[in-house]
């Protein structure tokens, strides 16, 4: 099963604002997260579900909190861990799933996952949420997909096919 790191980033690092809301709405990013992440489990921090405020659907989606009475809401999985929810999806033979965010989130996925799938947005946006830092020379970069307001780089761990 491959894990894979899907995130949408400003040049300045940016992928939120502190409140909870995405700071840009730009449709064909939009557009590519909704192509890439069909029918395959997206994991996402609660405080993320929050902000979408109801599951993407289409795909089964896993919210991670420590809350032991967050309420289940049709379509939902809830996990009290980022590895009980891979562990679910490995047990449930997916081909792939996605970590879709946030900061919290992704930061204890990129140790563990397979792939990256990052949109570099082409301006600078306010908002107090960055991605995590990583080492860029644990990634290989496979692809490159240049839009008009983003490019989408496509990124495998060093020594993974
Ligand atoms: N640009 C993008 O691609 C993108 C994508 C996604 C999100 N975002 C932005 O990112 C921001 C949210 O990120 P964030 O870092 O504040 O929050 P987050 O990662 O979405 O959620 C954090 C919450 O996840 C739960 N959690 C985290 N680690 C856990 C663990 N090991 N075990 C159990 N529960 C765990 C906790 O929930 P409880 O407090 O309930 O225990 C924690 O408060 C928003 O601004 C959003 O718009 C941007």
């Amino acid at each position: 099963m491959r894990i894979i790191i899907i995130a949408a980033i400003a040049q300045n690092g940016v992928i939120g604002t502190a409140k909870g809301e995405m700071p840009w709405h730009v449709k064909e990013e939009f557009a590519h997260f909704k192509s890439t992440t069909l029918g395959s489990p997206i994991i996402m921090g609660r405080k993320t579900f929050e902000t979408l405020g109801k599951p993407l659907k289409g795909r089964l989606n896993i919210i991670i909190t420590r809350s032991e009475s967050f309420p289940s809401i049709e379509e939902t999985l809830i996990q009290n861990s980022l590895l009980s929810a891979i562990d679910h999806c490995n047990k449930n033979n997916y081909e792939k799933i996605f970590i879709i965010g946030g900061r919290e989130i992704y930061t204890q996925a990129i140790p563990l996952a397979d792939e990256m799938i990052l949109s570099f947005m082409k301006f600078k946006a306010e908002g107090e949420i960055l991605f995590p830092e990583y080492d860029e020379n644990d990634w290989r970069k496979t692809d490159e997909r240049n839009l008009e307001q983003f490019s989408v780089v496509y990124f495998v761990r060093k020594g993974k096919n």
